[in-house]
């Protein structure tokens, strides 16, 4: 007996059919060009310098400020999980603030202190550190200010350089400029390069970093809002598409080794085009603090679930060409995911 092949009398040409090669978990996940992995997550977390913090921030539901005392509790659990990478926020609440943010590499201030602490616990960590201002200045800008307010650019670079390398003597794996001032990048790498980090420090880029409004729970967390003003002279504006194009071109020629797009799901377009413009760099979207708020507060809203809506949002993220992902979910996605 041979099985019954009736002729054709579809009148569905083959080349109308796609469903046959998406009806399984499996092949579903063959048409991926990439997928998310543990080690394409870094985690940002927030160190404050009471050595005993915990302490809950209400904007940004499930995460705390920890003092060093506590990070063992916090991240060995993560570790254990798959935990790779964390990015370090210090958020100094007991020091004076100046000018020109004289509390962001004091060796006894919350980044120090924590990148000690982290490598002499989970030695197999990769530790980066966001470099900026605004945590450690009396004004809450990014950079250090003429006599108007507007931006002074020299004397922010050199100390936004003089920041990265003393964070790389602490030792760090990676700096991470998020200042936004013109010409930090070839600054701080020609700093890392004297002093002997060359070959020893990553440097990440915030190349592309937008003036949203999706920054307002971190601000709240860190403590960085600016006391006038905003931050519009630095960070790019939202329509922009031709200035982020040229900060990515900028900053891989000034010797970025990553490049990011700040933040995320709003600016995909701009992420797309960071992989075209620097196709041989590592590439690095930040889901940012309001954007990880939303998605939270979509799911208690019942709109969708959060998991769902987390994933579809990360999957955007590396179908437009990121390769490295800064999220609040990572603890959530090291639940979620088996490698
Ligand atoms: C500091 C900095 C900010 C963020 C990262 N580094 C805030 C800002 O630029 O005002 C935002 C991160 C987030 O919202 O999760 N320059
Ligand atoms: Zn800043």
């Amino acid at each position: 007996p041979t099985a019954a092949f009736p002729p054709t009398s579809s009148s569905m040409d083959i080349s109308s059919i796609l469903q046959g090669g998406y009806q399984h978990p499996l092949s579903r996940s063959w048409q991926s060009r990439r997928q998310l992995t543990k080690s394409m997550l870094m985690y940002p977390i927030f160190i404050t310098d009471d050595p005993d913090a915990s302490v809950e921030i209400k904007t940004l539901p499930g995460q705390r400020r920890w003092g060093v005392n506590r990070l063992e509790e916090f991240l060995g659990p993560l570790v254990k999980k798959g935990l790779k990478s964390v990015i370090l926020f210090g958020v100094p609440m007991n020091c004076e603030k100046d000018e020109r943010g004289t509390p962001a590499d004091d060796p006894s201030g919350p980044v120090i202190q924590a990148t000690k602490k982290i490598a002499s616990l989970f030695p197999s960590i990769y530790i980066a550190a966001d470099v900026c201002l605004c945590e450690y200045t009396s004004h809450g800008h990014c950079g250090v200010l003429h006599a108007d307010g507007s931006i002074n650019t020299e004397p922010s670079v050199a100390r936004i350089a003089e920041v990265a390398v003393n964070y790389a003597r602490a030792g760090v794996h990676c700096v991470a400029p998020s200042d936004m001032m013109d010409g930090r990048i070839k600054a701080i790498k020609r700093g890392l390069i004297d002093a002997g980090f060359g070959n020893r420090c990553t440097l990440m880029s915030y190349s592309a970093k937008f003036a949203s409004s999706l920054y307002g729970p971190f601000r709240d967390a860190a403590g960085s809002a600016p006391s006038f003003g905003d931050r519009k002279c630095y960070q790019l504006p939202p329509s922009a598409k031709g200035l982020a194009r040229r900060a990515i071109l900028r900053d891989a020629n000034e010797g970025a080794d990553i490049l990011m797009v700040k933040p995320a799901l709003p600016y995909l377009d701009i992420i797309s085009d960071a992989a075209q413009i620097a196709p041989d760099h590592p590439l690095a979207c930040y889901q940012v603090s309001g954007e990880y708020a939303m998605v939270c507060a979509g799911a208690d809203a019942g709109v969708y679930e959060l998991r769902t809506m987390a994933f579809e949002t990360v999957d955007s993220m590396l179908r437009a060409g990121a390769t490295l992902i800064l999220t609040y979910f990572t603890p959530q996605f090291l639940d979620w995911l088996e490698l």
